[in-house]
């Protein structure tokens, strides 16, 4: 239904859920951090092809504006705003953006805290500026986005947060300590907001994405060339890598009716990769 971008042609079937979901997300407004990245722009586009407008943040303008007008092609008449030059570190900076979507938009319903920060790095090699920045990026990032938007939640009849996370701290991961030990915290901050504001109608989950065949993060971890790539393919359990129509079904999935008795869950959609994690 609402699969798009460079494999515009892919237009997947539309399932019963699905369905279902569309009638969720109408009018509902989406707060996407990290909203032009590869994974996050999608599943914006799926929400918003199902019915629901958008603000999109993140720190690089041109890329972050160029993101909200192609996400906006989804539907016709979608309101999808981008804020550029934000910077998840600071709250006020999200404090303002979340002020901008509520003016513009009507509310905030859902929210993607997706913006993340990775790059590879033995523990040696790494500096405690390194490790900080990644830190900060993922976990105090995450943590202001859930408090500069948890007013406007606390007002919506029916709010939901998704926290993109990932796999490696369920075993670990050599060269990266950082992005494992940030992903743990991301989950667990995600449970006690699950504990305290489920209570008060607001749904706390995390999606884990596995390695997903269109981003270049996922790629340069798993392998440096195509052959060795088509191997450790092979070697995920569901017997493919992941596209990012995974990681957007998967948030259709958790914002939509469907998904209203999911809270405090850390969904894994990884094709079981994580499973043999650290395995020969
Ligand atoms: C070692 C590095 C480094 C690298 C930066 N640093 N890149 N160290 N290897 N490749 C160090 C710098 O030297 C500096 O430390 C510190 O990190 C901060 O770097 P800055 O560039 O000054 O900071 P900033 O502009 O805040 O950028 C932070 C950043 C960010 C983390 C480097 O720009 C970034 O994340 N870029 C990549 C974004 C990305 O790949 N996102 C994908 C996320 S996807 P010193 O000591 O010199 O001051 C994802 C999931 C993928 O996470 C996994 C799927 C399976």
């Amino acid at each position: 239904l609402y699969f798009h971008s460079c494999a515009e042609s892919h237009f997947m079937e539309t399932s019963k859920l699905l369905t279902a979901a569309a009638l969720r997300s109408e009018d509902r407004v989406v707060f996407v951090t990290g909203g032009a990245g590869t994974i996050c722009s999608m599943q914006t586009r799926a929400l918003v092809r199902l019915g629901a407008n958008a603000c999109i943040i993140g720190r690089n303008v041109e890329k972050t504006e160029a993101a909200a007008k192609d996400i906006a092609t989804a539907r016709s008449g979608a309101k999808v705003i981008g804020i550029g030059g934000c910077d998840v570190r600071k709250v006020d900076s999200l404090n303002d953006a979340a002020m901008r979507c509520a003016k513009e938009l009507g509310g905030i319903d859902f929210v993607i805290a997706g913006a993340a920060g990775n790059f590879l790095v033995s523990m040696q090699a790494m500096s405690s500026n390194a490790f900080k920045s990644v830190m900060d990026i993922d976990v105090l990032g995450t943590f202001n986005t859930i408090k500069a938007t948890m007013p406007y939640l606390l007002k919506s009849s029916d709010a939901r947060i998704i926290c993109i996370s990932a796999t490696f701290h369920f075993t670990g991961m050599p060269m990266q300590g950082h992005v494992a030990a940030a992903k743990a915290s991301v989950d667990s901050l995600m449970a006690s907001v699950a504990l305290e504001y489920g209570p008060r109608g607001v749904t706390s989950n995390v999606i884990s994405p596995g390695a997903i065949a269109e981003t270049e993060g996922a790629l340069r971890l798993v392998s440096p060339d195509k052959e060795a790539l088509k191997k450790y393919a092979k070697s995920i359990p569901a017997g493919r890598l992941g596209t990012v129509k995974d990681i957007a079904d998967a948030t259709v999935y958790l914002f939509s009716s469907a998904g209203s008795w999911v809270n405090g869950h850390v969904l894994v959609v990884d094709g079981g990769s994580w499973r043999r994690q650290g395995a020969a």
